[in-house]
């Protein structure tokens, strides 16, 4: 089976082989850098020495200054980190060693009783030289060895002791790698005489292009031979699926940023959503037959999820309950076998959505969803799924994969409903393409906004999920504060804050909502903020307008989130940040 690109997340890489372990394995690290991590770490074997080098900041840099591809050895571990226990520290970064230096490991995810089995070990000697969670693994696991003797027994009963999310690598000094995943991703590549195993395939497909996706609750022991077991013990079958070569075309070009690149993307990707194929007239049916629908995503495709549940309300006469998915396991719900989930997300990977997707399925609900990465967890779990098909995402801000996450909606919406006239859909793109052409006026608004503390950006009707997808743009990689406020509520509370130096964003095309936007404009004026207006007519109330082309209203949220993504990219330039890896965020939060 060929699959294409696939990618996840945060990363953890193990090299077995002929080749330099050390030099493999930061060339890996860094085909992954899409992630947004903190710190960096390798550790190598070479006889039965482990060594170690890490540091904080990126590949690249703690490279230069410690030589990390120098390290001598055939076999290795690397790891990005993103710090959840423990400060942003050379001695929390990753690999961590047992006390004996015996064993070191790489860990992804969050080992929930670390303060127990730290106790416990602690009590037996065993010492600890970071505040992480990850390194009891390292000790539990060097404990669990020196009393089995062997790889398998020890991981068995190490799993059986962690509570918490985890995809791990441990390297033994005799030079066994060995491998568990529970709810964090980890494939192994499969080479001829070699192997690697990884947190995504982009740290390997450039040397090997088969890979055995690991599913949780599965160990890896790789020696001279890959070996897979349940976390029972029992040996698992092994699929090899074939990764598709493109991968390893994400390149920026010509482009300062992937951020950008994604953004001039957009009139393309938008018509190459999976349409009208087996799995799109499936997950309509389920859609059109639920008693109880609901649909749920986080962040950036949560606010797709609301136009979503627009567009099948108005146009399908469909029912479905927008669901912030963190919000699910605390939320009165009932889902039953007569009940449907159609979950989004871009990489099919985020804790939150799976979690949601894991109540729901309980509840004996089935999943249908919309997902960008085609071998991701949220696809295996899903009854049916369709594909966004927009290419590999780098940017952490969600771009491109929020258009093609609508452009897949309206079609959906277009499908099951008896009347709807969507046939201009056709020529959004050139629409949007009009506004890329346009970024050098957006440009000079980014620059005016360099120094503005707060921004609020108000829209009304379909245009409300756009005005919290655009604060939300904002404030991901300029860290300028911005919020999305429904038109409508500007007088209950917000408007307190409009004065001197703030800046208000008018969502305000010349359709059904314009007059009441305008209003709300006057209200804003009269208190001394400025207003920016995105419009396909100007106004003199704007003090700054931003011309978008005219649309059918059903279609302003496809052209109308482009500016904000450009203000944002903008802005973020102006003020010296790197809107690709914004501080504190990762463009794949497997984490609770
Ligand atoms: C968007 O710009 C964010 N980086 C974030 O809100 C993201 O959309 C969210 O974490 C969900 O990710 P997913 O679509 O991969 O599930
Ligand atoms: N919880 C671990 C730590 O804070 C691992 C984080 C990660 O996934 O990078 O070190």
């Amino acid at each position: 089976m060929e699959m294409a690109w696939p990618y996840e997340m945060c990363s953890i890489i193990g090299y077995r082989g002929p080749g330099v372990a050390s030099e493999t394995i930061v060339r890996g690290l860094k085909k992954m850098e899409y992630r947004g991590y903190d710190s960096v770490g390798i550790a190598t074997l070479s006889g039965e020495l482990i060594q170690i080098r890490k540091g904080v900041g990126r590949v690249s840099d703690v490279n230069a200054s410690m030589k990390l591809d120098t390290l001598p050895g055939r076999v290795g571990i690397g790891h990005t980190r993103w710090a959840t226990h423990g400060g942003v520290t050379a001695a929390n970064a990753h690999p961590h060693c047992s006390s004996s230096g015996r064993l070191s490991i790489v860990h992804n995810g969050i080992i929930d009783n670390y303060l127990e089995i730290k106790e416990r070990l602690m009590e037996k000697g065993y010492y600890f030289k970071s505040q992480t969670d990850s390194e009891v693994i390292a000790n539990l696991l060097q404990m669990n060895y020196d009393l089995t003797g062997d790889v398998k027994d020890a991981m068995l009963k190490t799993v059986s002791e962690l509570a918490g999310t985890y995809a791990f690598i441990a390297m033994f000094h005799n030079g066994i790698l060995a491998a568990a995943r529970y709810n964090e991703p980890l494939i192994v590549g499969v080479g001829k005489d070699c192997h690697f195993i990884s947190s995504d395939v982009l740290g390997f497909v450039s040397q090997v292009s088969d890979a055995v996706f690991l599913r949780d609750g599965e160990i890896a022991i790789l020696d001279s031979d890959l070996s897979l077991y349940d976390f029972e013990g029992n040996p698992v079958q092994q699929t090899v699926i074939k990764l598709a070569k493109n991968l390893l075309a994400v390149e920026k070009g010509e482009y300062a940023h992937f951020t950008l690149k994604e953004i001039f993307e957009q009139p393309s990707t938008i018509v190459g959503t999976d349409q009208g194929g087996p799995e799109f007239d499936m997950l309509s049916l389920y859609l059109k037959h639920a008693k109880n629908l609901y649909i749920t995503g986080s962040g950036t495709s949560y606010n797709a999820a609301l136009v979503g549940s627009y567009l099948l309300r108005k146009y399908a006469s469909i029912r479905a309950e927008p669901l912030v998915a963190s919000e699910t396991p605390f939320l009165p719900l009932h889902f039953d076998r007569q009940s449907v989930l159609l979950a989004l997300s871009q990489s099919g990977e985020s804790a939150d959505v799976l979690k949601a997707v894991n109540i729901a399925t309980k509840g004996g609900a089935r999943i249908v969803s919309i997902v960008n990465v085609p071998t991701s967890t949220l696809v295996r779990e899903s009854s049916v799924s369709i594909g966004l098909n927009c290419g590999p995402e780098i940017g952490v801000a969600a771009t491109k994969s929020f258009t093609s996450q609508l452009s897949t909606l309206y079609r959906l919406a277009e499908k099951l409903s008896s009347d709807a006239d969507f046939r201009d859909f056709d020529k959004i793109p050139q629409s949007i393409s009009e506004i890329l052409f346009s970024s050098f006026e957006i440009r000079k608004i980014a620059h005016e906004l360099r120094n503005v503390s707060d921004i609020y950006v108000l829209g009304r009707g379909i245009h409300y999920p756009i005005a919290i997808e655009g604060a939300l743009k904002i404030k991901e990689i300029t860290y300028i504060h911005a919020e999305g406020i429904s038109g409508g509520e500007l007088k209950h509370g917000p408007l307190a804050m409009m004065h001197d130096g703030v800046y208000a964003i008018l969502i305000n095309p010349g359709d059904s909502t314009f007059v009441d936007t305008l209003a709300g404009a006057n209200e804003i004026k009269a208190r001394g903020a400025k207003i920016i207006g995105i419009s396909d007519k100007p106004n003199l109330i704007y003090d700054r307008w931003i011309k978008i082309p005219s649309v059918p209203e059903v279609f302003y949220p496809l052209v109308e989130v482009v500016p904000f993504q450009l203000l944002a990219y903008y802005a973020a330039v102006e003020r010296n940040a790197d809107p690709d890896y914004p501080r504190n965020l990762a463009k794949c939060v497997t984490v609770k």
